[in-house]
């Protein structure tokens, strides 16, 4: 096992630092210990009978053959992977390209080992449209991911008909289904639907794991190993930190103390949670992160079904760039809110700033100094900053960021996730609303469902248009 491990840091969270009106106390911790405790055997228990399969993922060695055979099939005629999803199904593709490959990767030959990738998530037909213009002439040596474990996804179904169609048309049928990987649940859905008949290269979105789980299955593995992403070092590195998450002693388990101490504020007044890498690679993990935290746990109902409306608010912010947007407020507005750092060691490259000018002493501060220490630097400043005005404050230390660090983080909050619902005490992997919302796009767009019959479809798209429709009255 390498070295290299990733530590969660929480003494700037307790009333030691930041006062018992603000930080956490050990006689609360204590409390917090016997009950997440019980929660730590609940959970392990739970992955014994299968019930959290994402656990798992870091173990599937077929999944990963069968994603390298991908890999070694297409990469030589693979100069643009173009990913299309949304939601959990893309946001650890991003993340993980983000982190792991170089800033100039799509850019510069020289800084990439694979293809150029391209993630889209969203359907904006001015974005889709000027891509494709400029993808043009290199179609024939473009590969498209499509990866949706329903396959009925509004956002994800236009994008994979539109590019379906043009790949048909430009490339002809034998062609298209060898540009084509699709990703998808391994037996059910639309997508697989449409795979199986149209004979599209396939790989599996296990059973019973959900998108924002799913980043170390073939759903995040595939576009990050053809990109030149070390998968096995990333599975191991979320390997290694399963152990420390299924420690039985709360003191000794990231996971439950991280959702612990953030349940904690949530209680105490701190309802919205502020991720901040002090590290560009970093800051597609703190979208990740939102998204994870935000579906997983909010919810209208508890476990018996009472209404709660719970769920602590993930903002995810950028140091050192957000300390002249966002800080003045996190400093002094209302002490409502938790902030976790994300902090990096040592980094890849350094760069040491040039001497002042004559004429500028006032810069001999910054005179021949490694930009990393200004960056770190910057990192305690804020901190202490908010410190000074009793915010509470937990850093994750990334000794470097690598493959197998990064594998360590995701499995960290997954797995902090899983706590955190479970103090909570709701069903952390399901998402009624946006359940909801896919039936109201469907109902809009004037199509009989599958979802609901087609008389339920009609009465919901009147009620929705009567709800939003412009109100002249209102508009000024
Ligand atoms: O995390 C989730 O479960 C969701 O965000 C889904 O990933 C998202 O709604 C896309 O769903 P699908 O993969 O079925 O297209």
């Amino acid at each position: 096992m390498p070295e290299a491990q990733i530590k969660l840091y929480y003494k700037n969270a307790t009333s030691e630092v930041i006062g018992t009106k603000h930080g956490i106390t050990n006689a609360k911790l204590d409390k917090l210990a016997d009950k997440t405790s019980k929660l730590i055997l609940k959970l392990n228990e739970e992955r014994k009978a299968g019930k959290t399969p994402y656990r798992d993922l870091p173990y599937n060695k077929q999944a990963v053959q069968q994603v390298k055979n991908l890999v070694t099939k297409l990469k030589n005629r693979c100069e643009n992977l173009v990913v299309l999803g949304i939601g959990g199904s893309v946001f650890g593709n991003i993340a993980l390209q983000t982190a792991l490959n170089p800033y100039m990767h799509n850019l510069d030959d020289t800084q990439r080992d694979g293809p150029r990738l391209f993630v889209f998530d969203n359907i904006d037909p001015d974005q889709l449209s000027s891509f494709l213009d400029w993808l043009d002439k290199s179609l024939k040596n473009t590969i498209f991911n499509v990866i949706s474990k329903s396959g009925r996804t509004a956002e994800t179904a236009s994008q994979f008909l539109i590019i379906r169609k043009l790949l048909y048309k430009r490339l002809g049928s034998a062609n298209y289904k060898k540009q084509v990987v699709a990703t998808t649940d391994p037996t059910d859905g639309t997508l697989r639907k449409i795979a199986n008949k149209d004979k599209l290269n396939c790989l599996e979105v296990p059973k019973g794991v959900g998108g924002r789980f799913s980043v170390l299955s073939a759903v995040g593995l595939f576009s990050a190993a053809i990109c030149g992403i070390d998968i096995d070092a990333l599975l191991q590195g979320a390997r290694s930190m399963d152990k420390k998450v299924s420690r039985k002693d709360f003191y000794k388990n990231p996971a439950a103390i991280n959702a612990a101490i953030n349940y904690h504020f949530y209680n105490h007044g701190k309802k919205i949670s502020v991720m901040m890498p002090y590290s560009s690679h970093l800051k597609d993990l703190a979208d990740w992160y939102r998204q994870l935290w935000a579906e997983s746990l909010g919810k209208a109902e508890d476990l018996k079904g009472n209404k709660v409306h719970i769920g602590p608010t993930p903002v995810k912010a950028l140091g050192a760039t957000d300390q002249h947007s966002q800080v003045q407020l996190y400093c002094e507005g209302p002490n409502d809110k938790s902030f976790t750092f994300l902090q990096v060691r040592n980094f890849h490259k350094d760069l040491k700033i040039g001497p002042a000018p004559h004429r500028a002493p006032e810069l001999s501060f910054l005179a021949r100094e490694n930009l990393s220490k200004l960056f770190n630097s910057e990192k305690q400043a804020t901190e202490y900053a908010l410190l000074q005005d009793k915010r509470p404050c937990l850093t994750i230390l990334f000794p470097e960021v690598n493959a197998y660090t990064v594998g360590q983080f995701i499995y960290l909050f997954e797995v902090t996730t899983s706590f955190a619902g479970a103090l909570f005490n709701i069903n952390t992997y399901n998402q009624p609303a946006i359940e909801q919302i896919k039936v109201a796009i469907s109902a809009l767009m004037g199509k009989s469902g599958y979802y609901k019959p087609k008389k339920t479809y009609k009465s919901l798209a009147h009620k929705i248009r009567t709800l939003t429709k412009i109100d002249r009255k209102f508009l000024v």
